[in-house]
């Protein structure tokens, strides 16, 4: 005759969980294992998705910028990270100005060739090492201050042609951020 199972999980010979009496406890314990886990799967979730950052964040995080439209002896001003940053395409004679310096005579002393990676092209940071304003320069109009690069009005701090601190109150150079050239005219920041 054939044995059946009791829905209850009491086997045909009466005994609680049947033949295999663990078979029950076994049951619950999984049954509360499993809801053990969604419980922390459901607790993890909005802890994990809030370290994520949001998209528009990540849109910010990288930017490409097209360089075609800016003329030599140009600058123009991008927004990256909240931050503006300058981008400006040097004439020959802001390269020559940003190599023929003493670099002993610079307070944050750098050669030129290691701010930029074409010697065309100077991308920086354009907030003041002093306290954070937005020197002037990047209009035609502009003061560029005693070195040819951009004038910080809020205390008087001079920059070169290259970005460095050369007279006033901030102590350090703009800052060059990080950008990679993905072809002649095309730059990716970030
Ligand atoms: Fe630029 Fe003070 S913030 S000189």
């Amino acid at each position: 005759m054939a044995e059946t199972t009791h829905p209850s999980g009491t086997g045909a010979h009466g005994a609680p969980g049947g033949d295999d009496g663990t078979s029950r406890r076994d049951f619950l314990y999984l049954a509360t294992g499993a809801v053990g886990a969604v419980g922390v799967a459901a607790a993890a979730w909005p802890f994990i998705d809030s370290m994520n950052p949001a998209a528009d964040t990540l849109a910010l995080a990288s930017i490409e910028v097209d360089l075609a439209p800016v003329a030599e002896g140009q600058s123009i001003t991008v927004t990256w990270r909240g931050k503006p940053v300058f981008v400006r395409h040097r004439t020959a004679k802001e390269i020559d100005e940003a190599k023929n310096v003493n670099l002993s005579e610079l307070r944050d002393p750098a050669p030129d060739d290691k701010r930029v990676q074409k010697p065309e092209w100077l991308i920086l940071v354009g907030v003041c090492t002093h306290l954070g304003c937005v020197p002037l320069g990047q209009k035609p109009t502009d003061p560029r201050g005693d070195y040819d690069g951009w004038f910080c009005p809020c205390h008087g701090s001079h920059y070169d042609t290259a970005g460095r601190i050369r007279k006033g109150p901030a102590p350090a150079n703009l800052v060059v951020p990080q950008y990679a050239f993905l072809s002649d005219n095309r730059i990716r920041l970030g």
